[in-house]
């Protein structure tokens, strides 16, 4: 299914308008580098590995997966035509081999038992819960038995001040959609969508609030993660 328009989804910094600033004001206030690379680094790719980046924005995580390990066949999804003209752009100028689509998390266009690794940044606070049991439901589904889901999003805060100023992503993106974030229910969710092993594998203060990175598996064929 396509995409009608952004009232199938929620634009990265909510309004299109603004999608040209969206590059910088992540570089600049989220410690981008560090926490792309440590959600990388806790996907654990391997050579021969096909790789799905959900809500890939302009490309970045999946870039910079495809240039530390070339031998994966990296595909990135999002649901905004904007942001994949962006992400095709700069692989384009990289020269990385990137495959990148168009499409909701909710129906993912892709065969059961494609991908050895699912990864997704800043991507599950723009979803409503019904949307997210979705697209758990599709991930799982896209996922080989074996296979891992590594998420960094907007997690419970560490303290006081992370959720204080999270206060402003929350009105800016919508209070319904970040509850679940907030709440810490995120893995909760993963493990009535299937997956195991499910863990919180740290936490990112930030000045927009805490990024937390969460790992869930899917058993493989003979029961192990
Ligand atoms: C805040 S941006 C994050 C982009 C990128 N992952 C990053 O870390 O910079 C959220 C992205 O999710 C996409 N998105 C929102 N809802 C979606 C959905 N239902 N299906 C696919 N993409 C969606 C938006 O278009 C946007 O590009």
């Amino acid at each position: 299914m396509m995409p009608k328009a952004s009232s199938d989804y929620l634009p990265a910094l909510r309004f299109s308008v603004l999608t040209p600033f969206y590059d910088p004001l992540v570089a600049l206030t989220l410690r981008e580098r560090t926490f792309k690379h440590e959600l990388r680094r806790q996907a654990d790719v391997e050579p021969g590995h096909a790789v799905l980046d959900v809500g890939c924005g302009t490309g970045t995580l999946a870039i910079w997966m495809k240039q530390a390990c070339p031998a994966i066949a990296m595909t990135g999804i999002d649901a905004d035509p904007a942001m994949l003209v962006r992400a095709k752009g700069k692989a384009e100028r990289i020269g990385v081999d990137i495959a990148f689509e168009q499409g909701l998390s909710s129906h993912l266009p892709h065969a059961d038992r494609t991908f050895d690794r699912i990864v997704s940044s800043l991507f599950f606070h723009h979803l409503a819960r019904v949307e997210t049991e979705k697209t758990i439901a599709e991930m799982f589904r896209v996922l080989k038995p074996g296979g891992l889901l590594c998420v960094a999003d907007w997690g419970k805060p560490t303290n006081v001040l992370m959720r204080l100023l999270f206060w402003p992503v929350q009105l800016f993106d919508g209070f319904s959609r970040t509850q679940d974030n907030v709440a810490g229910l995120l893995p909760q969710l993963f493990r009535q969508g299937g997956f195991t092993e499910v863990a919180v594998q740290g936490s990112l203060a930030t000045v927009h609030g805490s990024l937390a990175f969460y790992r869930a598996a899917k058993l493989s064929a003979d029961g192990d993660g």
